[in-house]
């Protein structure tokens, strides 16, 4: 992330560029004294300007006695002053300032919000986001200036708590953002595998396990879609144990196709590049492990990712292909462009065979039938269990990684039989697409485990800057999970 936080115990900044926020449009104790010192010229200007109660309205003047600009900037409604609210305006906060004058700017918060400054930075920190690592020509006027956020505080002991926490999920997205980004010649499950690897710095159990390992342990359907390509697959199980000894573990699962061309179904070639943050959802994995690890969750959890590139080539899976999956189940590949439930089911199969999980939660890029259901403002759950939908919709509305229900149920199930196998990857026709690949991945989920299914094929990459996301990559899912996490597994 481009912005670093810093903490100062004066309530007050009192010289420079200066953020004061708050929530509607009045003032706070903060705003009034802040006003007082400046001879009441933000009052008087927040009147004249018609000052409005919507979030990002901002008032500015250039003050004198040490100070540079002074703005005030609302987060929303008085009323709405939620942590999602103030998070946001962290974020309004870092574009309102990013390409200004000065490359700091102290922020006070007023809130009744206890963890306001903390939020504050964390939405800021999560805005600030880029990926030039590829930019060789980068001009530094069109890069953003601002680079520190002093965050003002009296009681500066208790923003730092808030904000551990939150600064380790910021490290854990940056990282699935840097992941997401990256080009699929770079990011392939090879180098995938190997980056992960030096995740047990963090005191995460890594395990890889490589071709060979697949083979052994009767992956047939995870291995057919990597037929096609130079690279090997690989899967890698990360290990967060800060639970008790011998509690089973929460599972997250993630569809980790560093490359999807749809195989031999091949896709048409407009748009085929977006298909590099095919493997989002295992990067949503991965980065709430990093959150996990980092600020040291009392919970155990693994994270496991099926990392396989699905291209055409003379040894590529062919449609009309059957394979036997590792639970033993067999599987008639009809169409290689599904393939991420292939990929999956596997993956499920080994999380319950090697962890014996509590439950499980898979991430995946998993249809474009979802985004024609629920757009770009939603992912989909489906879900054997109310109880762990529920705990995840509410995370959702916590984080403002949103998630909507949809069915599964016996009917649906009569769609993937197959005349020659166990079932088949598609259905027989376009409908209820993303039913049709949940329903497929819950042929594999054994002794009724409680297990959930988020299609994030619509949330992986954001085609346009949000509050606390520019475009690109999201990282959908990393504070969802982690949320979960700290409401229901700790
Ligand atoms: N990775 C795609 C799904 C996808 C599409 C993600 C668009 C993001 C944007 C997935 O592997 C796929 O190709 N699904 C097929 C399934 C179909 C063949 C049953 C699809 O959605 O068309
Ligand atoms: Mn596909
Ligand atoms: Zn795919």
């Amino acid at each position: 992330m481009t912005v670093k936080i810093d903490f100062s115990s004066a309530p007050l900044p009192s010289k420079g560029t200066v953020a004061l926020i708050i929530a509607g449009d009045k003032l706070g104790p903060t705003g009034v004294a802040l006003d007082k010192t400046l001879g009441g010229a933000l009052s008087r200007g927040m009147a004249a300007q018609g000052f409005k109660d919507k979030a990002g309205a901002a008032f500015s003047l250039y003050a004198t006695g040490g100070y540079d600009r002074v703005t005030v900037i609302s987060s929303g409604k008085a009323e709405k002053a939620d942590d999602l609210t103030l998070t946001a305006a962290g974020g309004l906060l870092y574009v309102a300032f990013a390409h200004g004058e000065s490359a700091s700017v102290a922020v006070a918060v007023d809130s009744k919000n206890k963890n306001a400054a903390a939020l504050v930075a964390h939405g800021a920190v999560l805005r600030s986001y880029r990926f030039d690592k590829y930019r060789t020509k980068l001009k530094a006027e069109d890069k953003p200036k601002l680079n520190k956020v002093t965050v003002h505080a009296k009681d500066l002991a208790a923003v730092k708590k808030a904000y551990g926490p939150l600064e380790a999920v910021n490290e854990g997205v940056e990282f699935t953002r840097n992941l997401v980004s990256e080009p699929p010649n770079v990011l392939h499950p090879v180098s995938y595998a190997n980056q992960l690897k030096e995740l047990t710095k963090l005191g995460l159990k890594v395990t890889v396990l490589d071709l060979a390992a697949l083979k052994k342990l009767g992956m047939g359907s995870l291995i057919s879609v990597a037929l096609g390509s130079a690279i090997e697959p690989r899967v890698v199980a990360m290990e967060w144990n800060g639970g008790k000894k011998g509690d089973a573990p929460l599972a997250f699962l993630g569809k980790g196709v560093t490359f999807d061309t749809g195989g031999i179904s091949i896709k048409p070639a407009a748009n085929m590049d977006e298909m590099k943050w095919d493997m989002a959802g295992s990067g949503a994995v991965v980065g709430a492990m990093i959150a996990l690890a980092k600020r040291k969750a009392k919970a155990n959890v693994v994270g496991i990712v099926g990392l396989v590139e699905n291209m055409p080539d003379g040894a590529a899976t062919r449609p009309g292909d059957v394979v036997t999956s590792m639970s033993g189940q067999t599987i008639e590949i009809l169409n290689t462009d599904a393939e991420g439930r292939l990929v999956l089911c596997d993956v499920l199969t080994y999380a319950q065979r090697t962890y014996k999980p509590k439950a499980m939660v898979d991430l995946a890029t998993l249809t474009g039938a979802v985004i024609v259901a629920l757009g770009t403002e939603q992912a989909a759950v489906l879900s054997n269990s109310d109880k762990l939908t529920k705990q995840l919709i509410d995370a959702g509305d916590k984080t403002g990684e949103k998630l909507w229900r949809l069915p599964l149920g016996e009917s649906y199930h009569r769609d993937i039989d197959s005349p020659i196998a166990d079932m088949k990857n598609i259905g027989n026709a376009r409908e209820a697409g993303t039913v049709i690949g949940a329903v497929f991945l819950e042929r594999f989920v054994e002794n009724n485990t409680p297990w959930a299914h988020l299609d994030i094929a619509g949330m992986a990459w954001a085609y346009k800057d949000t509050a606390m996301c520019p475009k690109g990559a999201s990282a959908y899912g990393v504070r969802l999970l982690d949320r979960l996490v700290a409401d229901h597994f700790e």
